[in-house]
């Protein structure tokens, strides 16, 4: 595994990469090593569209991938993030570049090791649940461990063990048919997590649901993340479930990386207009932490805040406690002080 040493302030953070995405390319048309060629020494995709008939889905892509975390890609659509994640488990074979997993060379794989590494390792979950609509709940969840080759016994052990996790008790012999959209994609995500895969990847996989189920499914991925500790890469073409679901977020734009960071990143220091774009109309109180926005004077009460405090939070403390200035605390020392007035300066900023 390559090892990632990143430093934030004084403190290194020691990170493992899981999944090493490299100088990749995609273009789509029946010439693509020729057109390579040219976009690489410049050629517009406009032109390459025009002139040759060939279009570019991915362009010059370099993202490390953390084990452990939910790295987000967002993008609008046509930006490349269904090329880009189908490239990770080799649905797509790339023009140019390396998808690196573990240390292991994915493109490199015999047919063989990358029908193994698709059913062990990295597992996915569709948009459109893609489940098999003549078996039951069981059957749909069992089916990866059938192929696992796992004693019967184990089957009905995991699987009936992940249908009572997610709530789907009593469901066990219903067909994909006559469940709802958002129960359906719980047997879509079981039946992924049944194989104990280290890697999930999840393809706008919330994005067909109501909001209100779409949230709990984003709640149910979360308390599950925090037993299992998955590595997940989740494409979604909204800010807010980027923002409530990524350690990292990367943002695509016409198959290009235009920025990749962790939300406060994203939030605090957009790139270009099109992040700020994107990022214009959220709630910047509920999401950054007081611990991005301090100040090095000393604070004028005794108050203290935690460093992972929202600015939602710590003006709500302020005011209820009627002081404008308070320190912060990170662990057991004290990293500077927030105000009122700066608190409130992030938040109307736009
Ligand atoms: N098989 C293909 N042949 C030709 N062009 C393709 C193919 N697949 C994707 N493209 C093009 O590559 C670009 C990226 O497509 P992709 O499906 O990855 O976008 P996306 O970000 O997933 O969009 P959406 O949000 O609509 O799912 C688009 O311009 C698309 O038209
Ligand atoms: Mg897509």
């Amino acid at each position: 595994m390559v090892k990632d040493y990143k430093s934030i302030g004084r403190i290194t953070i020691v990170t493992n990469t899981k999944i090493e995405i490299k100088d990749l390319y995609k273009i789509f048309g029946p010439n693509p090593a020729v057109m390579l060629n040219k976009v690489k020494a410049g050629i517009s995709k406009e032109e390459l569209l025009e002139k040759y008939n060939h279009t570019v889905g991915l362009q010059d892509i370099n993202i490390g991938i953390p084990a452990c975390g939910i790295q987000v890609v967002m993008g609008l659509s046509g930006a490349g993030k269904s090329t880009l994640i189908r490239h990770i488990n080799r649905l797509i074979e790339p023009t140019s570049g390396k998808i690196i997993v573990d240390g292991e060379d994915v493109l490199a794989m015999q047919q063989k090791e990358l029908t193994n590494f698709r059913r062990f390792k990295a597992s996915m979950v569709f948009q459109k649940f893609s489940l098999f609509p003549h078996r039951t709940v069981t059957e749909n969840v069992a089916y990866g461990l059938k192929i696992q080759s796992k004693s019967k016994d184990e089957i009905t052990n995991i699987s009936s063990e992940w249908i009572e996790r997610v709530g789907l008790g009593g469901f066990e012999n219903h067909y994909p048919a006559q469940l709802s959209g958002g129960m359906q994609q719980r047997v879509g995500l079981i039946r992924a997590l049944a194989t104990n895969p280290d890697i999930l990847l999840m393809d706008e996989a919330f994005s067909a649901l109501d909001p209100l189920i779409r949230s709990d499914m984003q709640n149910i991925l979360l308390e599950l993340q925090k037993e299992l500790n998955k590595t997940i890469v989740f494409i979604t073409h909204d800010l807010d479930e980027a923002l409530k679901l990524g350690d990292n977020i990367v943002i695509l734009r016409g198959g290009e990386m235009v920025q990749q960071g962790n939300p406060q990143e994203i939030i605090l220091k957009p790139i270009d207009d099109y992040v700020t774009d994107f990022t214009k109309d959220i709630n910047r109180g509920k999401i950054i932490q007081v611990k991005h926005i301090i100040e090095k004077e000393p604070a004028s009460s005794d108050f203290v805040i935690d460093a992972n405090t929202t600015v939602e939070e710590a003006i709500e403390k302020l005011v209820n406690a009627d002081i404008s200035s308070a320190s912060v605390k990170e662990k057991s020392s004290i990293i500077g002080s927030i105000t009122t007035k700066n608190l409130v300066s992030v938040i109307s900023r736009r």
